[in-house]
């Protein structure tokens, strides 16, 4: 039987989701992307997980694009691929939080997967960029776009158009990564942040990952206004009640939604 193309685990509320092909560095085959899709949305609809986490190995979170996979590919044939597109419209789609827990190599489509999740964690060796140009393309699945967000203009301009990586520490600094561990602390320290997380009202987390995101799509105004009506939302929920209670009964608070 084949290998999977990525593996899965859950530890206490939190599923993890391995990339599996280590011997092209996990690049993003068409079969990969349908997996890993499948898998993120069976954590969204089950309610014992609340977080989930993706990751790769030590050499490598993932490579990019499966290169021999779309080296025959003429225009056409590239314009009818889905799965780049499937896995940025499905990655949106995902209710609960996504960490990226990122050691080695997060190339090209790799680079861009971290750049979807929500909370990205890296190992102090983790190498991000955007090699496209050498490889007479450019970022095809949403780098041109987030990575300005994620690192800022002119930096992104140099990854995109030297294609030049950025170390772990490079990433921390812009904003990209929110910190950096040791390399075998990186996927133990970002599923126990992934528990923190998951520890409290599953609504309230949903809706404070939708106000967040829509920052990037929305102006101020409309963001505000979402946020806001979001904010508001909470004072409808019992866990709001319940953890406004509890801060002012001095006690651990109990959700009600996990
Ligand atoms: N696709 C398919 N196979 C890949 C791959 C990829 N993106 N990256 C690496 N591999 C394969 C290699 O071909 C090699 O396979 P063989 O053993 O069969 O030859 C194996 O993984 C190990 O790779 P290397 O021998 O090259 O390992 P290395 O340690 O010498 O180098 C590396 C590591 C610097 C990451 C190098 O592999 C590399 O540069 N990879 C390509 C990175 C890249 O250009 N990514 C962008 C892809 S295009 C894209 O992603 C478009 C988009 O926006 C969606």
């Amino acid at each position: 039987m084949a290998e999977p193309n990525i593996l899965t685990r859950e530890e206490d509320r939190v599923g993890i989701i391995t990339l599996n092909r280590p011997k092209a560095l996990n690049a993003l085959s068409g079969a990969l992307v349908e997996e890993l899709l499948n898998a993120l949305r069976c954590y969204d609809k089950d309610p014992t997980i609340g977080v989930v986490v993706i990751t790769g190995n030590i050499k490598a979170f993932c490579a990019g694009a499966d290169i021999k996979e779309q080296r025959d590919l003429d225009f056409v044939g590239a314009y009818s691929i889905e799965y780049l597109k499937n896995l940025k419209d499905g990655i949106e789609s995902i209710h609960k939080p996504i960490i990226g827990a990122i050691n080695g190599y997060a190339l090209g489509g790799g680079c861009e997967l971290a750049l979807m999740c929500d909370i990205v964690y890296a190992g102090k060796d983790a190498i991000f960029g955007q090699p496209e140009i050498k490889l007479g393309t450019i970022p095809g699945a949403g780098g041109t776009q987030r990575l300005i967000r994620a690192v800022g203009k002119s930096m992104a301009m140099h990854m995109i158009l030297t294609g030049e990586n950025i170390t772990a520490q490079e990433a921390a600094a812009a904003g990209f990564v929110a910190k950096v561990f040791d390399v075998e602390e990186t996927v133990p320290r970002a599923i126990e942040y992934a528990q923190k997380i998951a520890s409290f009202s599953a609504p309230v987390i949903a809706m404070a990952k939708e106000a967040v995101n829509t920052a990037e799509d929305l102006g101020l105004k409309a963001g505000l206004h979402l946020e806001s009506r979001l904010y508001y939302a909470t004072f409808g929920l019992a866990d709001h009640r319940e953890g406004f209670d509890a801060f002012l009964q001095k006690r651990g608070p109990k959700w009600t939604h996990k």
